[in-house]
């Protein structure tokens, strides 16, 4: 009996685990695990707000890769008035750096496909 109660306690706990892990929106695998290693996935998520802006709104600032990735290693809070102050993140080898600017520069709604909150023109969804 109690084993058994166990049992439907740790399949419970895997099922919700796994289902947080999908809602964690549309990372690809491999950003995935940059974000993981260098700890950005704490704060960071591609629509969401959590501690640090949504990669969406990042993107839609029109940086270039290069002043994403030093904004990674030197991060200027005052552009994002009520947000904590990152921490600069200079273990960050550039060359994950680059990736993971160039993904970021990608989902401002222009480049992916999946289009879902864009202000480029008026029919977005059908009407
Ligand atoms: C402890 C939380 C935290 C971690 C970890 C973190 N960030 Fe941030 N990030 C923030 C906050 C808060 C802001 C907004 C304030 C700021 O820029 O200082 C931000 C801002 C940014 C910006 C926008 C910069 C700008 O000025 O527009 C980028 C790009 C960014 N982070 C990328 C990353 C990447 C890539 C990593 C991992 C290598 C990372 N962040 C890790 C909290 C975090």
């Amino acid at each position: 009996m109690k084993k058994a109660f166990g049992f439907l306690l740790a399949t419970a706990g895997l099922l919700s685990a796994s289902f947080s892990a999908q809602a964690q929106d549309n990372i690809p695998d491999d950003m995935k695990a940059l974000m993981t290693k260098y700890t950005c996935i704490a704060c960071h998520r591609v629509d969401a707000r959590l501690v640090g802006p949504a990669y969406k709104d990042v993107a839609k600032r029109n940086y270039t890769d290069e002043q994403i990735v030093e904004l990674i290693y030197n991060p200027k809070p005052s552009n994002w008035p009520g947000y904590i102050a990152m921490a600069p993140m200079k273990q960050v080898p550039k060359e994950d750096a680059v990736k993971l600017a160039s993904w970021i520069n990608t989902l401002d709604g222009t480049t992916t496909k999946k289009s879902t909150t864009k202000k480029t023109t008026t029919k977005t969804k059908k009407a």
